[in-house]
């Protein structure tokens, strides 16, 4: 039978439709399964259940391919700027010229929040985490936008993009602040996207931030490299929460939650706290190798190994190339980075990693390109969900341009207790 997989159970056997992405991949339909056989598929993590068909972003892992609405990632990296992927992301086209400024323009007039929600800062204690405050604001944005997350208010979805693009900017660079406990710098509507967020974390009433314009374009490269990667785990929680119908605010708060696990957008601090644990501890490369291939150590080579890649990650290879120019621009000298290319070169050669294909990936060398610019690890997975945001909102977007789309909601296999008779507290 072509273009069908034959799915035996018993005697019986099912015929099942097999899609084919536009880029080959290819999958078995099985959203009739359960009516037709009464039975699930069980896939835990879901690394073999695509959730939906998406036209954003494609990876192949195993080529260490990643193009955003169908650019190679190596291009836009070469010829673009965060804010032009980001309206690519969102909108499926690279914009035009006037099309990009008037989206910069929209960024720039969107840039500072209201004077009550700033207030809400003063709820949190001093020591409070940055993406603890990104998520609840961000949430609370939508209380200062009813109009924006109106769902029959579709048409106002450009500016609903441009005020979160803009917004969570400003509300990270407050939270820095808020830790610092120094005064909040509003924006300068001169500064690009990147150079603002420097400024306004970064400058006091006395003094202001000058941005080195290569340094702001190293930060912007981390943010476009890091705007999409299809349905990952934080992607995939907007996309859920979205499915209920939930606002765009709500959605992407959720989403912020996700991505602070240190499995995920927390594994760009996992990694310069596992190279200061080397360094301050004075441990052996050979020997940390050793004790990430060990099933009963805790300790596992933080930026490395992906779900998807299974080469190197062809963000981590721009990146690195970013680290050495921003160290030499810097004239910085880090003793990380030479222990991270040393964990590098030896991971590489080691059968371990190698048979499992665990390559760098792109947290091994964010981090350290942000610890030079000077921005505190507790910041780093912040920055990465700046720069996931215009991916959030294009998968927002998705999900409620789909005629056909469904809530998300899972089944599972039941493992626990059968039947059992409830006992009263007094015979417990
Ligand atoms: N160090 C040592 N062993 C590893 C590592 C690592 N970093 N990553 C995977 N392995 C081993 C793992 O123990 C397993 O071995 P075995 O087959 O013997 O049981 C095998 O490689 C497959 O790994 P897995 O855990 O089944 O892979 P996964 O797809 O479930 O997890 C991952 C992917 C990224 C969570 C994992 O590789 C990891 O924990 N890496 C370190 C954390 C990290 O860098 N995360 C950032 C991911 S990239 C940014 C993002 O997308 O958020």
């Amino acid at each position: 039978m072509k273009n069908k997989a034959i799915l035996q159970i018993d005697e019986q056997k099912y015929p099942l439709p097999i899609i084919t992405g536009s880029e080959g991949e290819k999958g078995i339909d099985i959203s009739k399964l359960r009516s037709q056989t009464g039975y699930v598929t069980l896939d835990p993590g879901f690394a073999n259940t695509g959730s939906s068909t998406s036209n954003i972003t494609f990876i192949d892992g195993d080529k260490g391919i990643l193009k955003y609405r169908g650019y190679d990632i190596e291009d836009l990296a070469a010829n673009s700027r965060f804010v032009e992927v980001a309206y690519l992301l969102i909108w499926g086209e690279l914009p035009t010229t006037e099309q990009l400024r008037a989206f910069s323009e929209m960024l720039t007039d969107n840039a500072l929040i209201h004077e009550n929600l700033k207030n809400h800062f003063e709820g949190f204690p001093w020591n409070a985490h940055p993406m603890a405050m990104l998520s609840a604001m961000i949430n609370a944005l939508s209380c200062y936008h009813p109009e924006l997350v109106d769902p029959e208010n579709r048409k106002e979805e450009l500016k609903a993009a441009a005020r979160l693009m803009s917004k969570i900017r400003t509300i990270a660079a407050f939270s820095y602040k808020m830790s610092l406990g120094e005064p909040f710098i509003y924006p300068d509507p001169n500064r690009r996207y990147v150079a603002n967020l420097l400024h306004m974390m970064f400058s006091v009433p006395h003094q202001r931030y000058e941005c080195v314009p290569e340094i702001a374009k190293a930060l912007d490269k981390i943010m476009m490299l890091h705007a999409d990667h299809e349905q990952n785990c934080s992607t995939s929680t907007v996309r859920m929460v979205a499915s209920a119908g939930s606002n765009l605010f709500s959605s992407i708060s959720a989403g912020v939650c996700a991505l602070w696990g240190n499995l995920h957008g927390g594994a760009n601090m996992g990694v310069i706290s596992m190279l200061k644990q080397i360094h301050e501890g004075g441990m052996d490369i050979k020997k940390c190798i050793e004790m990430a291939k060990d099933k009963n150590s805790e300790f596992r080579l933080m930026g490395f190994g992906h779900r998807v890649y299974k080469n190197y990650d062809p963000r981590a290879k721009i990146l690195k190339e970013q680290a050495d120019k921003v160290f030499s621009i810097l004239k910085h000298n880090d003793p990380l980075l030479d222990i991270a290319r040393n964990l590098e070169e030896a991971a590489l050669k080691d059968s371990y990693f190698q048979d499992r294909k665990l390559y760098p990936n792109v947290d091994f060398y964010s981090g350290l390109i942000m610890r030079a610019v000077g921005i505190p690890t507790d910041m780093f997975t912040v920055l990465f969900a700046i720069g996931r945001l215009p991916g959030w909102i294009a998968h927002w977007r998705e999900v409620n341009d789909d005629p056909n789309g469904r809530i998300s909601r899972p089944r599972q296999i039941y493992t626990g207790q059968t039947q059992r008779k409830y006992i009263p507290i007094e015979q417990r």
